[in-house]
């Protein structure tokens, strides 16, 4: 066995060990199925990832930008100690709907505020709210809009801000200059603007497993921007 089944064969292995059923999290995945959203939230071992990255920062504020069924917003707002608070922004009202009633088994809707509507908007709105800085954000919604993302990111950011950003290596494609997806383009475009970037230090980790083969960016804010 090799290539995707293989990598699915590994992450059941791993979940089956790691990451005991749980309810919370299999109705995400099967409401969000049922709805017709597509599955292309992280993975469960990339979801305990950005719980781990949580805790391991001490995030008391997190922001989310993609929320789709709210998947990933349960494993990263578990991630919060019982003060913490997580904003997650999506544009499209049936998942924010779909995410809500997920939220809401999740024992969540105390901690997690959805904001409904294009992302750059609600990004200038928490700027200029004087919305106090993030501990983590995680990059997650239009793939053509991370390079704006990560701007407005650093805006709610301070030193010290761990900004993740999923699906930056697209099944390595984003190595290619000659791509025509608009998704390449958009991430190759965040990388150079990444790199450029003197306020931060980033690496990218490229991944394999249920989700196939794609990347994640850990971006570590070192200047109060
Ligand atoms: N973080 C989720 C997956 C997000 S998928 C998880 O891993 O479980 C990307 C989401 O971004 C989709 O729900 C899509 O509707 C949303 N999105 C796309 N463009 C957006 C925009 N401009 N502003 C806010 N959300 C957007
Ligand atoms: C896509 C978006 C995602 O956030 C993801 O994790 C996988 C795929 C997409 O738009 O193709
Ligand atoms: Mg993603």
């Amino acid at each position: 066995m090799t290539g995707q089944d293989q990598w699915s064969a590994v992450d059941s292995y791993i979940a089956d060990l790691f990451f005991p059923s749980d309810p919370a999290l299999e109705a995400a995945l099967a409401s969000s199925a049922a709805a017709g959203l597509p599955a292309i939230s992280v993975s469960p071992a990339q979801g305990k990832l950005l719980h781990l990255l949580a805790r391991i920062q001490g995030a008391r504020r997190i922001l989310e930008l993609g929320t789709l069924g709210g998947y990933s917003t349960i494993w990263l707002a578990r991630g919060l100690p019982a003060d913490g608070r997580l904003i997650s922004l999506e544009v499209n009202p049936k998942h924010a709907e779909v995410a809500h009633a997920n939220l809401v088994r999740a024992g969540l809707t105390g901690v997690v505020e959805i904001r409904l509507g294009p992302a750059l908007d609600t990004l200038s709105q928490l700027v200029n709210e004087g919305s106090a800085p993030f501990d983590l954000i995680f990059i997650d919604a239009d793939k053509q809009g991370y390079a704006d993302y990560l701007q407005w990111s650093l805006k709610l950011s301070r030193q010290g801000t761990l900004i993740i950003a999923d699906n930056v290596v697209r099944k390595g494609a984003v190595a290619d200059p000659e791509s025509k997806d608009e998704n390449v383009h958009g991430i190759r475009k965040f990388n150079e603007v990444l790199a450029a970037e003197k306020r931060v230090t980033t690496t990218v980790i490229q991944t394999v497993g249920s989700k196939g083969y794609d990347g994640l960016a850990l971006i570590l804010v070192t200047e109060n921007p």
